[in-house]
């Protein structure tokens, strides 16, 4: 079984750490901080509680899996003798370009350089490297743990044999990878944020309330939860930004981001992050 390692130890990136520890992959999980390491080791632990509390996994196996995890501040040191390497840092085109600078000199040369970027292009990020065949979008969901979908984005050179290779790593996270091209938001944000946004604006022109938007998408549509909840637990700067990149990239009008989400980042409510968005969180 090939090592791993997952850049970034946020809510993706403890996430996908969890998933590939528990499928049985030793995981190098690399951030720039200690502190937040440790805080993702002891995120990854409560929820693994959660699966050995519903009886879907055993103490053994929760301790296990928690055993592969290795913390390491330094990329070059983390990614030695891995065969993939997934990031998921902050979604800032700049830093993820740098990383994959790094990542190409570090990483062994045969290595796989996934990204679990939301709407960043795979063959922008592919370019700063002399591999941009092994380059690919592997664009997990939240909770990582439980969602069934990876969607896997070929860049521009993304060679099949990779493509292929990455289709069957997330197989074997129990997981349904699903293959994409690489145009702007892929399929899931293209199709996700139009939506968030269209309740963004009927909130705005008063056609209903966050409540009432939501509670129809809910039990109208069988959607877990609304749109304007879902909107909150992403991150209103990260829809934001998702739906200028398919504003800019696709140059349609009907991605213009509603001027009410343009005012709540600006004002800083975020969502469950900041505490606020559209609903107020403990
Ligand atoms: N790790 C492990 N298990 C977890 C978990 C985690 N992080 N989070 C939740 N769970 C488990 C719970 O233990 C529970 O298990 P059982 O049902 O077996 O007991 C189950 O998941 C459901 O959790 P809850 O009962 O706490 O809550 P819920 O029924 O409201 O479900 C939810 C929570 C799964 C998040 C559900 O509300 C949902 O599906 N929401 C929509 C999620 C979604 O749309 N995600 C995509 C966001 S877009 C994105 O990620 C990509 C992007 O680019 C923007």
């Amino acid at each position: 079984m090939m090592n791993v390692a997952v850049i970034g130890s946020g809510t993706m990136g403890n996430g996908i750490a969890h998933v590939f520890a528990q499928q049985g992959f030793a995981v190098a999980l690399i951030d720039i901080s200690q502190p937040a390491l440790d805080k993702a080791l002891g995120t990854i632990g409560k929820n693994l509680d959660r699966q050995v509390a519903k009886g879907s996994l055993s103490a053994e196996d929760k301790t296990a899996a928690l055993g592969r995890i290795t913390t390491h501040t330094s990329i070059a040191t983390g990614v030695q003798g891995v065969g993939l390497v997934v990031e998921a840092a902050t979604e800032n085109v700049d830093l993820k370009l740098q990383i994959f600078r790094d990542l190409d000199q570090h990483a062994p040369q045969d290595a796989i350089l996934a990204s679990n970027t939301s709407s960043i292009s795979i063959t922008k990020i592919a370019a700063v490297t002399k591999r941009a065949d092994k380059v690919i979008g592997m664009h997990f969901m939240n909770p990582v743990p439980v969602m069934k979908l990876v969607e896997v984005i070929r860049g521009y050179a993304t060679s099949d044999a990779v493509t292929a290779q990455v289709m069957d790593l997330s197989r074997q996270l129990g997981k349904t990878p699903t293959e994409v091209n690489d145009y702007p938001g892929f399929v899931a944000n293209r199709i996700l944020m139009p939506m968030i946004n269209e309740a963004i604006i009927t909130l705005f022109e008063g056609v209903a309330g966050v409540e009432e938007i939501d509670t129809v998408m809910k039990l109208g549509m069988a959607h877990p939860m609304g749109p304007l909840q879902l909107a909150d637990f992403i991150g209103l700067d990260v829809c934001l930004a998702i739906l200028r990149v398919l504003h800019e990239g696709l140059g349609n009008p009907k991605y213009a981001p509603c001027p009410l989400l343009v005012n709540m980042v600006m004002a800083g409510r975020l969502g469950v992050k900041s505490g606020e968005g559209f609903y107020t969180w403990g």
